[in-house]
């Protein structure tokens, strides 16, 4: 792979988008990478958590503008599918911690916001400034903006292009945590590492839980959790943590 990096560090792994040249801007050949590497982490029984980053200067600062958007007609839209490669990633079982540092704007942004959790370096600067073509976040971003953050604070940050730092991203619940510039990314990986010890099929179920919160009626989603609850009752991962808290030591889940 040519645009993605792959580091894989059991029980975790971390997916650099590796395009600094162009921060990281979303080719493409980037989506497609990095839908394959998700989708092979995805698969990998010693990998329970993933890391989903840039670098220092950008996680991504939106999509490939030369490649995607100069001679673009609605019919060459059509034809790229990017909606595929974005279901795609929004597909993976496995959760997935955006650590986002310097710029994440347009695509960018709308990526982070597929991932499952957000944390951001002080650097960190979040934006849909697509307005500023002429055109509108185009994967996601009216809709999982405005689901986060509530309506009036998503028009205000999609009608004007503005940037969000850090600090406003997490006092407006887009990101769960803001980390030193010096520590950010060995902060996520740890943040990865305490979820990537927990039981995964318990991880797997309250992740589809909570995004039904997003995407239902409370009672559907209530009914979900019902019915998930109930069905971790079989697993062994939870006679091994209850063992665990009555004995008094720490427990090892295995994902049974
Ligand atoms: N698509 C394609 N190329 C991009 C890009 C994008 N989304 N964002 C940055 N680049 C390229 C620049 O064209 C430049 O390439 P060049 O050196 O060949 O000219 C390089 O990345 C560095 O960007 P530059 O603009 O010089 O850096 P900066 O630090 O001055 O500004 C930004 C950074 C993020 C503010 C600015 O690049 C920007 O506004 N990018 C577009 C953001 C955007 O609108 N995203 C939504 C797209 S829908």
């Amino acid at each position: 792979m040519s645009t993605v990096k792959i580091t894989r560090e059991a029980p975790i792994a971390v997916v650099q988008l590796d395009r600094p040249e162009v921060l990281n801007a979303l080719s493409e050949e980037l989506m497609d990478e990095l839908v394959a590497a998700l989708e092979t982490l995805d698969d990998e029984t010693d990998i329970r958590c993933i890391v989903l980053t840039g670098n220092e200067k950008a996680f991504a600062a939106g999509a490939d503008i030369k490649q995607s958007f100069v001679d673009a007609t609605p019919a060459s839209m059509l034809e790229q599918d990017l909606t595929t490669r974005w279901e795609r990633v929004r597909k993976i079982r496995k959760p997935i911690i955006a650590a986002v540092s310097g710029y994440c704007l347009g695509g960018g942004c709308e990526l982070a916001m597929t991932c499952d959790i957000i944390v951001a370096s002080e650097t960190a600067q979040f934006g849909q400034p697509e307005v500023n073509l002429g055109i509108i976040p185009g994967a996601g971003g009216t809709q999982r903006l405005t689901r986060a953050i509530g309506k009036y604070r998503a028009m205000d940050i999609i009608l004007t292009g503005r940037r969000v730092k850090a600090d406003e991203a997490k006092a407006i619940g887009l990101a769960a945590q803001v980390y030193p510039a010096a520590s950010w990314l060995e902060d996520a990986k740890a943040l990865a590492r305490t979820i990537a010890e927990k039981p995964p099929i318990a991880v797997r179920l309250a992740t589809e839980a909570i995004d039904l919160a997003w995407n239902s009626t409370l009672d559907a989603g209530l009914e979900f959790e019902r019915k998930a609850f109930y069905l971790l009752f079989s697993t062994e991962d939870k006679k091994e943590g209850v063992d665990a808290f009555v004995n008094k030591r720490k427990a090892v889940f295995k994902g049974k």
